[in-house]
């Protein structure tokens, strides 16, 4: 049974998964539910992962029914046949054309892109793209053109390494820290780089903390860099979740191709895209280096490839377009927007327990009022506060993503108490969040991390709250010294839970906004 968006939660009834399958030999078998069930891991209860899960059913329908078609006919239904399918092509110009705009595409460039596998494959193409731009210069100038390097901030995700790795790019990772809230900072970033340097990464959201990299910042440090030394390097800029985040809860916010020097994008349509794709653009087709451009002759027309892979289904373009006519900004703007207002009330809840800091920072008011008009926020003495709750404007900017670990004072009061036993305990409960170091340099600090994400409402993340506080309180054994009761001792009785949400200041959100 599908439910519409918002309803999702009453499908999060606990499995059992009483029958026994073998897990290495193929069994007798188990029936259909149950085998879904062991497949299916109840994504709504983890908070691990970046990955959508969920589809309204006349999107889950247009992707059945499509790769029901590549099934019988893979021609029929394969992006790269755009002779066969013309109207494919359509939608995935279209979708091109609407990333594009979204990501402030300036006028009179002619930006180009693709359907990708995901972001990772996206950064491939879009890292490829700097290396042969910058072999081209260097050759053109008779100069060395076999030690490239490329910048990105120790914090990158596996898939940037990759790329390095992968196409014989020196990878020169700039440390994060404490102060710069664990993101690369620009300042740093500028002592890495030279005339080998094809481009630099900057992260539109941190896999780890959810943090912003400064796009516009980097540029400018890279515009002095160019009027000192002549040496001009462009970025390319990992949206793989911030690309569907940043233009809808911060439309005033600039990190993308309004941005000179940002050259090349790469998004997961599969994460904040709410669907099952990924895409890179750039912003002129001058960008996309013609040695990438592969000219096909292929049943009675002339097409251009620029993808690692050839044959794609066309399923998840189609979802994605589903998602674009279906949600529209405003869809998507709400979505984000709930998704923020969700992670900073469970940021709140963490925090006011005093057993938990956040190393994720949107939940804290804008110290300035560099994004908005000022009608959603006043300042009390020197303090920013909010008035508008829902407006993730006035906020930190970053991914709707809770990153926290136990409070200095509970280190100090409980110094035996490990950190990775929540991650255990948690999953004894069904609920997976995930338990693990910081980059290098500031690996000794562990986080636990909660992705919120659309399926995840305000009335699932009071329960992981609640579970996430009785599971440090049974912890810490019988010293609390607060007299209220908790629902540890009594978890059946609503009163008792009543109470503790409302010590927590956690249901009252009128009341928050107060303090
Ligand atoms: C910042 C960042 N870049 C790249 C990727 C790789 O994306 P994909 O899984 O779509 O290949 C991820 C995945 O989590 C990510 O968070």
């Amino acid at each position: 049974m599908f439910l519409s968006r918002g309803e999702r939660r009453i499908i999060l009834t606990t499995n059992t998964l009483t029958t026994n399958v073998g897990s290495f030999k193929m069994d007798k078998g188990t029936s259909a539910t149950v085998a879904y069930q062991l497949l299916d891991g109840s994504p709504s209860l983890n908070f691990a992962s970046f990955v959508h899960t969920w589809m309204p059913e006349e999107g889950l329908k247009l992707v059945v029914e499509n790769i029901s078609k590549v099934a019988h006919a893979l021609q029929m239904c394969c992006i790269a046949d755009q002779d066969e399918y013309p109207a494919t092509m359509r939608v995935h110009g279209r979708a091109v054309s609407m990333l594009a705009d979204l990501w402030k595409v300036p006028k009179g460039n002619k930006a180009i892109g693709t359907a990708t596998g995901g972001s990772s494959e996206a950064i491939m193409l879009g890292g490829l793209a700097l290396k042969k731009a910058w072999q081209e210069r260097r050759k053109a100038a008779g100069k060395d053109h076999y030690h490239p390097n490329i910048v990105m901030g120790a914090n990158a995700q596996v898939a940037l390494e990759k790329f390095a790795r992968y196409f014989d790019v020196e990878c020169r990772l700039v440390p994060v820290t404490k102060e710069g809230g664990y993101v690369m900072q620009p300042k740093d970033a500028i002592k890495y780089v030279d005339e080998n340097t094809i481009g630099i990464f900057v992260i539109l959201g941190s896999t780890y903390t959810g943090g912003f990299e400064d796009v516009q910042g980097m540029s400018d440090l890279l515009d002095e860099y160019e009027a000192r030394t002549g040496i001009s390097i462009p970025i390319h800029v990992d949206a793989a979740s911030g690309g569907f985040i940043a233009p809808f809860a911060y439309p005033g916010y600039k990190w993308g191709f309004d941005i000179s020097r940002v050259h090349s994008i790469n998004t997961s349509g599969h994460k904040f895209g709410l669907t099952f794709v990924g895409w890179v653009l750039w912003k002129d087709e001058s960008l996309l280096h013609k040695d990438l451009i592969f000219e096909l002759h292929y049943l009675g027309s002339t097409e251009y490839s620029y993808t690692l892979n050839f044959s794609r289904p066309s399923a998840p373009i189609l979802a994605q377009m589903f998602n674009f006519l279906h949600l529209g900004f405003e869809g998507y703007r709400r979505i984000a927007q709930a998704d923020l207002t969700n992670a900073r009330m469970l940021s709140r809840a963490l925090e006011k327990s005093t057993y938990y800091t956040c190393v994720s920072n949107i939940h804290i008011p804008l110290a300035d009022d560099s994004n908005g008009t000022g009608a959603g926020r006043e300042v009390v003495g020197k303090t920013p506060r909010v008035v508008d709750e829902d407006q993730a404007e006035y906020y930190q900017r970053g991914l709707p993503v809770v990153a926290f670990r136990f409070s200095d004072k509970f280190k100090r009061e409980y110094p035996h108490i490990q950190q990775a036993w929540i991650q255990n305990l948690l999953r004894a409960k069904q609920w997976i969040v995930p338990n693990y170091n910081l980059p290098p340099n500031e690996e000794k600090t562990e986080i636990l991390r909660i992705v919120v994400r659309e399926s995840m409402n305000a009335d699932l993340i009071e329960r992981v709250t609640l579970d996430i506080l009785n599971i440090t309180e049974q912890l810490k054994g019988a010293q609390l010294t607060d007299p209220l009761p908790s629902p540890l001792h009594s978890s059946t009785d609503p009163i008792f839970e009543k109470i503790w949400y409302w010590h927590l200041g956690f249901d009252n959100v009128d009341r928050m906004r107060d303090e």
